[in-house]
């Protein structure tokens, strides 16, 4: 009797998994079943917590070594796409200067990914908008540090 249940447990998972690599294509189902760079920065140099037109949010941690970024994260409490998107956002701005950083925008995560499900690809643009409200928060800080205070007297 477990041994029916196990196997249909067994089942079920790897019809789940054909399906979802069906949909998704092979890099987004390997970072579905590995969401790489997910989690949180205390002391991230550029940040930004964005909310899509789904209602879910993603949040983007950056820190910069030099003029590169030398650690990203990414954090979501949305959809499974979401994930896969704010891990490939976050991977693919490490090693880049803040110049760089501009190109990565949803269309190129969704270019990385092969693409998404049509009803999906909102899910690209969340992670590409947080990403580049992280890069803002990193540069307005940049500013702030190298303004000096004006002499008076
Ligand atoms: Fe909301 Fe994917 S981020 S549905």
């Amino acid at each position: 009797m477990k041994g029916d249940l196990e196997d249909f447990v067994q089942e079920l998972q790897e019809k789940i998994y054909e399906e979802t690599k069906a949909a998704y294509g092979e890099a987004a189902f390997q970072r579905w079943l590995n969401p790489k760079y997910h989690g949180r920065m205390d002391d991230a140099d550029g940040y930004a917590r964005v909310r899509g037109s789904c209602g879910d949010t993603m949040e983007i941690f950056l820190k910069f070594e030099g003029d590169r970024v030398g650690a990203a994260l990414f954090d979501t409490d949305g959809c499974g796409s979401s994930a896969i998107c704010g891990s490939f956002a976050a991977e693919m701005s490490l090693g880049k200067s803040p110049d760089e950083l501009l190109d990565l925008t949803g269309e190129a995560i969704l270019e990385r990914l092969g693409g998404l499900p049509e009803e999906e690809q909102h899910c690209a643009v969340l992670a590409g908008e947080t990403l580049q409200e992280a890069l803002s928060d990193y540069m307005l800080k940049q500013t702030r540090k190298t303004d000096v205070p004006s002499e008076r007297g």
